[in-house]
């Protein structure tokens, strides 16, 4: 299966979706927001079925043949997560959540018992830098104008400043730049803090091992939501250290957290259960799993070599667009291509990033995203507005302001190089006609 691309694309119903475009022709979806939500294959959403039409239970609690069938196929998918991250199940175990942003969460969580600072980057998503916020001191590594981490200065950081957490991106939503997670562990161990990766734009795109604990490059909590890697919504994943889990405060006390409860004392159970309390997403973690089964067997290698080569295409046809004024925010060029996923974030002169979305979709039936991304510091930077750009005061005073951003398109396990092509020609069909 690993090389037969149009047997993978036609595993998803979606890619047989029209859309009727402005000039009333109905013409094939050429979707490009992956790096929001990914549709699930057949083989995932049968799984999906069969469990939902034959072994649908409550987990734990309860001794009847469903609900046991249902516990072991519950603990089999947090199993497969982990394993997929190459996370060791007994000292690395994985604690379901319900998207990134909560189990990021859950991360700062863990560690706000600790003393220390947390060191999080300019090029993260606001949910990897707001809950370290929330929790105590949080420093940000710089990037350079490409958005590329500052090694030299973050090392300098980690050693000036007690930090207990570096925590980063595996990829950023907004340039595809994978950062070196391995080089960032070892600088985070010798300094004696933890590393936690935001795996949510890595972990369909891209191998990931986090090595065995003992391993200088070890990388200790890893984060992924089920809705960017092929699983509909509803089903996140932290890896974490167990000694992490059995020491902080539950996460949200309540049903299945405890060992025991009387009227005046509760005595907590460790690990995972520690920190899900209620009805976990049971449907989720199944397709979830599912869809970590599924991208294993296409592999991961052969998964990362037909997305880069993808991008490198479309490296190199925004560099050809580049004087018809279409600004890709990152890298640019094709020697970039290693370093980055298939995201890919622009501006277009004359135009605004809304115009270009609403465009390319009534138009061609391209589907892109288009704003801040959740990522506005990153956004700022790139985009060149300074620390606080005029428009957040203008936004305070109740002004109805156009927030600067960029259009973003991402790609995904069934994008073609025929659908990067016509996208690139929109843009330049577009651009041509403002110039
Ligand atoms: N965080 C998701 C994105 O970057 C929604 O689009």
């Amino acid at each position: 299966m690993a090389s037969d691309w149009r047997r993978v694309r036609s595993d998803f119903p979606i890619t047989r979706r029209r859309i009727r475009t402005a000039d009333g022709k109905l013409r094939p979806l050429i979707f490009l927001d992956h790096g929001a939500s990914t549709h699930a294959p057949q083989p995932v959403l049968d799984e999906v079925a069969t469990f939902c039409s034959t072994r649908y239970a409550n987990v734990h609690r309860a001794h009847h043949t469903l609900s046991q069938e249902a516990s072991a196929d519950f603990e089999a998918a947090c199993e497969t997560m982990g394993r997929f991250v190459g996370a060791d199940p007994e000292t690395q175990p994985v604690v379901l959540g319900h998207n990134t942003t909560q189990v990021l969460d859950l991360a700062a969580h863990l560690l706000a018992g600790r003393r220390g600072t947390t060191l999080t980057t300019l090029a993260e998503h606001h949910s990897n830098d707001l809950p370290h916020r929330r929790r105590g001191k949080t420093l940000h590594a710089e990037v350079d104008g490409e958005g590329r981490l500052l090694l030299d200065s973050l090392e300098q950081q980690l050693q000036k400043n007690r930090v207990k957490l570096l925590t980063v991106t595996g990829a950023s939503n907004v340039t595809g730049l994978m950062p070196p997670i391995h080089k960032l562990a070892r600088l985070a161990h010798d300094n004696g803090a933890l590393i936690l990766v935001d795996a949510a734009q890595l972990l369909a795109h891209a191998p990931i091992d986090a090595k065995p604990m003992d391993h200088p490059e070890h990388l200790d909590l890893i984060a992924g939501a089920g809705h960017k890697a092929y699983a509909p919504f509803g089903s996140a994943f932290l890896a974490a250290p167990s000694n992490l889990l059995d020491e902080a405060p539950p996460y949200m006390p309540g049903g299945g957290t405890v060992r025991w409860v009387t009227r005046h004392d509760v005595a907590f159970k460790g690990g995972p259960e520690r920190h899900m309390a209620g009805t976990p997403n049971i449907v989720g973690a199944i397709a979830f799993a599912a869809a970590l089964r599924y991208l294993d067997r296409i592999g991961m290698d052969a998964v990362r070599d037909h997305e880069e080569e993808l991008v490198r295409l479309a490296l190199r046809r925004f560099a050809e667009l580049e004087e018809a004024g279409v600004r890709l925010l990152g890298p640019t060029g094709e020697q970039a291509a290693p370093h980055k996923v298939g995201v890919f974030a622009f501006t277009m002169r004359g135009a605004t990033h809304g115009d270009v979305s609403v465009r390319l979709d009534r138009e061609h039936a391209i589907a892109t995203r288009n704003g801040c991304f959740c990522a506005q510091p990153l956004l700022n930077h790139l985009l060149e507005l300074g620390e606080t750009p005029a428009w957040t005061k203008a936004a305070d005073r109740g002004q109805n302001v156009e927030i600067p951003g960029a259009t973003r398109a991402t790609l995904g396990l069934y994008n073609t190089a025929a659908e990067v092509e016509a996208f690139a020609d929109a843009l330049r069909a577009m651009a041509s006609s403002r110039t």
